[in-house]
This record gives structure tokens, C-alpha cells and sequence, in this order.
């Protein structure tokens, strides 16, 4: 099980958009998903279908230890036809940890407890049968987002590819090594996404330049184009799979699902 926690402080550049698409592309190429929405606007649970007010079992109730995981999970079936791919028809289940407006309040209501950085660490305990866990942080670098790197084995940061795409990555990158030197030595970034990038734009390609210098062979190789899909497919609860199968964002999120999955299919060997 290879649990990534997707985090960047900085709101709209991707993280939810790239937790779902990448979730889904790797569950579309077989492996066993799990989806965890860590922030309290409930984004991810909304982009799945899910109505997060519905529900009487959130990730909160698990944090308060009033619901276990396995019974607050969702699965979610996809179904869909690749228009790129020979053999495009694929589907599979992947599962939802869901989020509610609840959680909002979890800086004061479990900040003054001993071991609030290891709530999610300690619900996931309870299980281990997923190949890959993606955790969708909220915008900040509070105590939520504290939980999913004391959780994590791997860190993958979208980046939109505009101007100031690195401001703020010297304050994130500081936190993380702070996590590494006092709650979990294991995590490490692995995935740099640059996202909404648009190839017509000087600006774009020398960001693009810039990410690329900094953060080198972390920086994925694909890029997810700017494409109105994706911020459509959100309000009909639908994977960009599932609701615009030939649009490019389609294509990259799969293209870049499958770069992680031949990546990581090494990965043991190489460790
Ligand atoms: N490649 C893209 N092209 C066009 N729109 C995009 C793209 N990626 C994301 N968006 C849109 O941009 C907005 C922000 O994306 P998203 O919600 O994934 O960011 P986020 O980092 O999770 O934001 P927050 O910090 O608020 O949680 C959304 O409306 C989303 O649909
Ligand atoms: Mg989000």
C-alpha cells in the first residue's frame, strides 16, 4: 500500500481535480483506490457523486472514533470508453474516505489532545488492503494537513504553471522536513504536477522551465493541460473519464496515471 498525501497551501491549483483523476486512472488501470477528502469544504466527496450532507458517517466521525473506516468508505463504480486507448472500454470500483463541513472545526475540537498529528495515521491502521491511498489536503498547513504527512508514505504537489507557481514551496517544503525529522522519516516527494498549463503561452512553458530546475526528476514528465472539462466535471459528480472521455484533460490524468503506474512498478526494486 502506497499512501500519498496530495498537498500544496495554496488553494485552486489542482489538488482535488488531480486526487480524483489520478484515483480513478490508476483504479481504471486495475489497481485498488482509495480516496480520502481531508478537507472540510468536501470537494473530492462532492466531485465523486457524493452528497457529503447526506451522509451520517464522515471522516469526522472516524477522527472522534464514533465510526470505523471500513464502515464509512463509499464505493464508487466507474464505467467508462477510452476514445485514445485500443482496448478503451475499462471499469472498475474505487473507494471514498468522505469529508463533511464538520471537520472544519478540527484545529480547536482535537488540537489540545496527545497525539492529534496521528488521528489519520492511527484510523488507517485499520486498513491495508489498497494498492494506493490519496490524500486530498485542504488549502492550509494546519492540523489536517499535519495528519496526512505524518500518514504518508509519498508527497505529490500540484503546481499551476503560472506566475508565482513557487511562491509559498520554501514554507511547504520546510514543513515537510520538519515532519520528516519528527513524525515520520519515511516520507519523501515524489510528484511534482504542473497543471493547467496551456503550451501557447511563453509565460507556461517558462514555469514549466523553472519547476523543471528546481525539483528535477520529481517533476512528472506529463503535464495536465488547461482544459474546461475538468472544472465542469466536478458539478456532475463525474470523473473526467466519465464525463468527457476524448477532452485532453482525459488524456493527461490517464496519461499521467500511467506514468505512476509504470514508475511505481519498479519501484521495489529500485528502493
Ligand atoms: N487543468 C485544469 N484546467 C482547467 N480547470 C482546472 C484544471 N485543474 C483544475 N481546474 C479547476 O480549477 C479549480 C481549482 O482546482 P481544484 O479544486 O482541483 O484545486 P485545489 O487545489 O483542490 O483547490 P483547494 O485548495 O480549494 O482545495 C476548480 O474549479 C477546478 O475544476
Ligand atoms: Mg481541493
Amino acid at each position: 500500500m502506497i499512501s500519498v498525501a496530495i498537498i500544496n497551501q495554496k488553494g485552486g491549483v489542482g489538488k482535488t481535480t488531480s486526487a480524483v483523476n489520478l484515483g480513478a486512472g490508476l483504479s481504471l488501470l486495475k489497481k485498488k483506490i482509495l480516496l480520502i477528502d481531508l478537507d472540510p469544504q468536501a470537494h473530492l466527496t462532492y466531485s465523486t457523486g457524493i452528497k457529503a450532507h447526506e451522509l451520517s458517517r464522515t471522516l469526522y466521525h472516524v477522527f472522534r472514533g464514533d465510526a470505523s473506516v471500513s464502515e464509512t468508505i463509499i464505493p464508487r463504480p466507474i464505467e467508462v470508453n477510452l476514445p485514445f486507448l485500443k482496448n478503451g472500454k475499462k471499469s472498475n470500483t474505487f473507494f471514498v474516505l468522505p469529508a463533511s463541513l464538520d471537520l472544519s472545526g478540527a484545529d480547536l475540537e482535537f488540537g489540545g489532545i496527545a497525539g492529534r498529528e496521528f488521528l489519520l495515521k492511527e484510523s488507517l491502521s485499520q486498513i491495508n488492503d489498497f494498492d494506493y491511498v490519496f490524500i486530498d489536503c485542504p488549502p492550509s498547513l494546519g492540523l489536517l494537513t499535519l495528519n496526512a504527512l505524518t500518514t504518508a508514505d509519498e508527497v505529490y504537489i500540484p503546481l499551476q504553471t503560472e506566475f508565482l507557481a513557487l511562491q509559498g514551496i520554501s514554507k511547504l517544503l520546510e514543513t515537510i522536513e520538519i515532519v520528516r525529522k519528527r513524525l515520520n522519516r519515511n516520507i519523501k516527494i515524489t510528484g511534482i504536477i504542473g497543471t493547467r498549463f496551456d503550451g501557447r503561452k511563453r509565460l507556461n512553458r517558462e514555469v514549466v522551465e523553472k519547476i523543471r530546475d528546481y525539483f528535477g526528476k520529481q517533476f512528472f514528465n506529463t503535464l495536465i493541460r488547461e482544459n474546461i472539462s475538468l472544472a465542469e466535471a466536478p458539478s456532475f459528480g463525474k470523473t473526467i473519464y466519465e464525463y468527457k472521455p476524448d477532452s485532453y484533460g482525459s488524456e493527461d490524468y490517464f496519461k499521467l496515471s500511467v506514468e505512476i503506474f509504470e514508475r511505481d512498478k519498479t519501484k521495489n526494486n529500485t528502493a
